[in-house]
């Protein structure tokens, strides 16, 4: 799917972030198996990770950060049409973490679901967020990215327990008078979804007991390092934009070698690049939406900045959006 925006302009206006308190280094890690900061630090670039409390689930991040995106958009709960979600680790599989989420914000009679996109989640949502508002059937969307992988992944396993955290970021989607979102280019290659799974999560018998995250991370390094160069030319591509015009890029950040090579192989100097991965991990779909945020509060996106932010994960999914950076331009606060 791909294609530049036509119709009423919709931008973000509205933006709130939450990472549990507690910090768990690479030390801390070396404790449970056999790895080192070292190791760690030379391969993916991370240093801590946030782990939420054991009383917290993805909706509880997801009402934090959602409160916040609200309060910075100048918008009231009850003017919210849809929420979705995007995760892969909602409270429960039934009902929707967006349900509870809409009403734990007072919610009546906004639509509500979950989306499930790996850590392309939240670049998924943004689209359907989106494409709700320009079909006329919503005003305002809240879109939110959480996850909380430390639920799910194998606490023994040092090949995958050293790269994931925990964390959210809402966004508040609307019409703006100018800037704004310029196009999308989502997809999915499900033949590579036995690469990065769960096993014991669905309907789908197994001979596996344990319900903790797998991964094939070479096969998924050499998918991400294709594609988030391919996906970002895509979309450039087709809304006439070069790589000249990009202001801050967002990538997802799942690793530091990852980010670094799409950077060089797009041409984007360091000093655009929007990196968090060292202090959170990687959070999946609170991923691009907290890395959003830090960009706003160390001054990167300013209102008119060309942000181009772009995902990939289980699915395998990717995406990428171009968007005109508006917040600050309705009034909102940052
Ligand atoms: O959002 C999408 C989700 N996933 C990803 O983006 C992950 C993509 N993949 C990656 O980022 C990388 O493949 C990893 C960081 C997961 C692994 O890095 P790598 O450079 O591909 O390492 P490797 O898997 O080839 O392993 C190299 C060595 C192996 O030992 P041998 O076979 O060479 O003796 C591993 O057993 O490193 C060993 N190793 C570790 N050693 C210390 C693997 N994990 C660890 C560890 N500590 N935590």
């Amino acid at each position: 799917m791909r294609g530049r925006t036509a119709g009423p302009r919709v931008s973000i206006t509205g933006l709130g972030t939450y990472a549990p308190e507690k910090i768990v280094t690479n030390d801390d890690l070396s404790e449970l198996a056999e790895t080192n900061d070292e190791w760690i630090r030379s391969r993916t670039g991370i240093r801590e990770r946030r782990v939420a409390a054991p009383e917290q689930a993805a909706s509880d991040l997801s009402i934090i950060a959602a409160r916040k995106a609200l309060d910075n958009a100048g918008a009231d709960a009850s003017e919210i049409d849809l929420v979705i979600v995007a995760t892969v680790t909602p409270d429960m599989l039934f009902p929707a973490t967006a349900a509870l989420v809409a009403s734990e914000l007072g919610m009546t009679t906004a639509a509500a679901y979950d989306l499930s996109a790996g850590c392309t989640g939240f670049v998924y949502a943004l689209s359907q967020g989106y494409g709700s508002i320009a079909a006329g059937i919503a005003n305002k969307v809240l879109v939110i990215g959480v996850d909380v992988l430390s639920r799910i992944v194998d606490w023994t396993d040092r090949s995958t327990m050293v790269l994931f955290g925990d964390g959210a970021g809402a966004v508040v989607l609307e019409k703006v008078e100018t800037g704004g979102i310029l196009g999308f280019e989502v997809g999915a290659d499900g033949s590579g979804g036995e690469n990065l799974w769960l096993p014991c999560s669905g309907s789908r018998l197994s001979d596996e007991t344990e319900r903790t995250l797998r991964m094939n991370g070479r096969e998924v390094f050499k998918f991400a390092t294709r594609i988030m160069s391919s996906s970002a030319e895509a979309i450039l591509e087709t809304c006439g934009k070069t790589v000249a015009d990009i202001d801050v890029y967002v990538p997802h950040q799942a690793n530091v070698r990852i980010i670094d090579h799409a950077a060089e192989k797009l041409g984007i100097p360091e000093e655009k690049v929007i990196v968090n991965v060292d202090r959170y991990g990687n959070t999946s779909s609170g991923s691009i939406p907290l890395a959003l945020g830090e960009a706003v509060a160390d001054g990167r996106l300013r209102p008119g900045a060309l942000v181009l932010m772009t995902g990939m994960g289980a699915g395998l999914t990717w995406g990428s959006a171009l968007i005109e950076w508006t917040i600050g331009m309705n009034g909102a606060t940052q």
